[in-house]
């Protein structure tokens, strides 16, 4: 059995390990992480799954984010380490970090990802939300936190102000 935990600082390498594992080489070189340069994750949101002796099963962060005048958040990246997935970790770290955003003051979250896995936690294509290229616009994708969240929101999506 796992159990979730927000991410605290020391869990910070470990998660970064665990990460290098699951994506491909080079993940850092894709345009979201120009988002995420020197900005750090959300804490409170971010969450790290262990299994009961502690080992590191999945992590999943998320960033602010700005469309136009519009905050965000930047969910990703999210992943299972290789001998857990397909156990409902995923969905289980995205459901309980998510339920969180809105009580603490969010209205809006996106991602890019492959829609045929997100579409079950609610993620629908996000049309006129423009990341960094190169992103696939297909793979730009929303959930409102609260009603009509994202009704006319749209624009460049710009790194969180410092
Ligand atoms: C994506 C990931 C986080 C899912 O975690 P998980 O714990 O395996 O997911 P769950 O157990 O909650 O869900 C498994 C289901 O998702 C599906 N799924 C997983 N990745 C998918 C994808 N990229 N596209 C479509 N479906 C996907 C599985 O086929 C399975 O489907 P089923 O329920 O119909 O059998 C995990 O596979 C992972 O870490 N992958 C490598 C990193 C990655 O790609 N992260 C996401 C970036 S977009």
């Amino acid at each position: 059995m796992y159990q979730l935990f927000p991410e605290r600082p020391d869990d910070y390498w470990e998660v970064e390990a665990l990460y290098d594992l699951c994506f491909a080489p080079g993940r850092t070189a894709l345009s979201s992480y120009r988002l995420r340069d020197g900005v750090p994750p959300v804490m409170g949101l971010s969450h790290v799954a262990r299994d009961s002796d502690g080992t590191l099963a999945g992590a999943i962060r998320y960033w602010p984010v700005m469309i136009d005048a519009a905050p965000a958040l930047l969910l990703g990246p999210v992943a299972v380490h290789p001998t857990r997935q397909g156990e409902g970790l995923g969905g289980a770290l995205i459901d309980e970090s998510l339920a969180r955003a809105e009580p603490q003051g969010w209205d809006r979250v996106m991602l890019v990802g492959d829609a045929p896995y997100y579409n079950r936690f609610g993620f629908t294509l996000l049309e006129g939300v423009l990341m960094p290229p190169p992103t696939n616009p297909e793979r730009v994708l929303g959930r409102a936190l609260i009603e009509g969240a994202w009704d006319g929101v749209t624009g460049e999506v710009l790194r969180w102000p410092d």
